[in-house]
């Protein structure tokens, strides 16, 4: 029988979990990465691919991962442990909540970093830094600020003491009502960007370029990374969603509730990347703008528009508490560990691990300026950890996910969790069993082989 409720708390409401959940995938996956490696990738091919991923793979595993949550209940390597035995297998399946925690860690090390780009940038638009300026000055700025270890030092740990504040206290508490009124006011805002680069930048050629598949830009490189990027931005594969499953009521719909959250998520992407990508056109840059691009391009637009400084300054405040949102739910599941296993207080496993967290960053921190020369298989420790999760260890935690979904846990608990129809239970476990492992599986081993061929070369 399944557990009825979690000792961290439970969501007062389905609407609550839409909402946490919804706040957990969209972030900075959606407005900073989606653009800048659609970009890397040549356009329509890469957004094409992760259509498809997040589609036949991403909202099956997203399932897959609520309804392990809530019949577990508990942190994801204990639930992991829990169901393993249920179903009498081996507890090695814990490990899958072990390397979530190791993704966590990995991601929120570069993503409080940018998240304190994110910070920083709220104070220059308010400042009006960006109004007339070129786009040279603009590109120029954003250099000088990375290239500057210690700013980056105090936001990121702003940012960090933002999250532990959240956590510390536990997340259903808050959580519900900031992402109530600021996700759909990120909406309302990423509209009228849209809108502005409809009417002046180039949209055509915009629409074009995310939207007319040219494969051969793509190679398996950039089907990797669209495939990480889909597991990233839904945030799968390494228990955030899984734990906030675990805070879901029993009688609440998973499948209406994750296509939901998962459309609104891909939403945002989409026009993030619409508002993006036309002013990079107008502005005669090219895609291949790197990690920095949404720096670089939106606050051209900024500088131009009627009440540029006072959108700039909602626009990066709402991004800063999307990453927030996002942010929150990477600490949660080892928090949840630390008090189950070691008897922690919320407060001090919040602390511990935010600590941990906060010095991995540093790397990444200083991997864009002092330590810009030292490489790991040819990567910054930014990249590195970038590349790590979103494109290896997420897919692969996805992909046990979909194996204990799909065969290890039985026919009968399944059907008890997804009260979906006949028909779309079907759906679900052929895409849980079959699709979404063998493409995760082929994908990851055509990586592997294109390392070989790199490394033969
Ligand atoms: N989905 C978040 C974003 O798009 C990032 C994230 C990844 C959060 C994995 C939790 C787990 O910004």
């Amino acid at each position: 029988m399944a557990v009825t409720t979690s000792i961290h708390g439970m969501w007062s409401s389905r609407l609550a979990f839409i909402l946490a959940a919804t706040g957990s995938a969209v972030g900075l996956g959606n407005v900073w990465r989606f653009p800048y490696t659609t970009g890397e990738y040549g356009g329509g091919a890469f957004v094409l691919v992760y259509l498809l991923c997040v589609a036949g793979i991403g909202i099956p595993i997203m399932m897959a991962e609520v309804m392990l949550g809530r019949r577990g209940r508990q942190s994801p390597i204990n639930t992991m442990r829990m169901l393993a035995k249920a179903e009498g297998r081996h507890p090695a399946w814990q490990l899958l909540g072990w390397m979530g925690i190791v993704a966590g860690f990995l991601i929120l090390s570069f993503y409080s970093v940018v998240a304190g780009w994110t910070l920083a940038y709220v104070f220059r638009a308010a400042g009006g830094a960006f109004t007339g300026a070129s786009a040279e000055s603009i590109a120029a700025q954003f250099g000088t600020f990375i290239g500057d270890p210690e700013r980056l030092l105090a936001w990121h740990t702003i940012f960090m003491v933002m999250c532990v504040l959240v956590v510390a206290r536990g997340v259903a508490s808050g959580l519900e009502r900031s992402v109530r009124v600021l996700m759909p006011a990120l909406f309302v805002l990423l509209f009228i960007l849209v809108a502005y680069s409809a009417t002046n930048g180039y949209f055509a050629q915009a629409l074009e370029y995310m939207f007319r598949p040219d494969f051969s830009k793509l190679g398996t490189a950039g089907v990797l990374s669209a495939m990480g990027q889909a597991f990233f931005s839904l945030s799968l594969g390494m228990g955030a969603i899984m734990i906030y499953g675990s805070y879901l009521s029993s009688q609440a719909s998973i499948g209406r509730n994750v296509v939901i959250i998962a459309g609104m998520d891909t939403l945002v992407a989409i026009l993030a990347g619409l508002a993006i990508f036309p002013i990079v056109f107008a502005s005669g840059l090219t895609p291949q703008l790197g990690s920095g691009m949404v720096f670089k391009v939106l606050p051209i637009a900024f500088g131009q528009m009627a009440f540029g400084q006072v959108f700039g300054t909602l626009f990066f405040v709402l991004l800063v508490f999307a990453a927030w949102t996002s942010a929150i739910s990477l600490l949660e599941p080892v928090v949840a560990w630390l008090v189950e296993n070691r008897g922690f207080s919320r407060v001090r496993a919040s602390v511990l691990a935010g600590i941990a967290a906060w010095l991995l960053g540093i790397l990444s921190l200083l991997s864009l300026n002092v330590w810009s020369g030292v490489t790991v298989f040819g990567l910054g420790f930014m990249d590195l950890f970038e590349f790590v999760a979103a494109n290896v260890l997420l897919p692969l935690g996805g992909l046990l996910i979909a194996v204990f979904a799909g065969w290890v846990l039985s026919r009968a608990a399944s059907t008890d969790e997804l009260d979906t129809g006949r028909k779309a239970y079907a759906i679900w476990r052929f895409l849980v069993r079959y699709l979404a492992p063998v493409a995760v599986a082929v994908v990851l081993a055509s990586a592997v082989g294109l390392l070989k061929a790199l490394g033969l070369e």
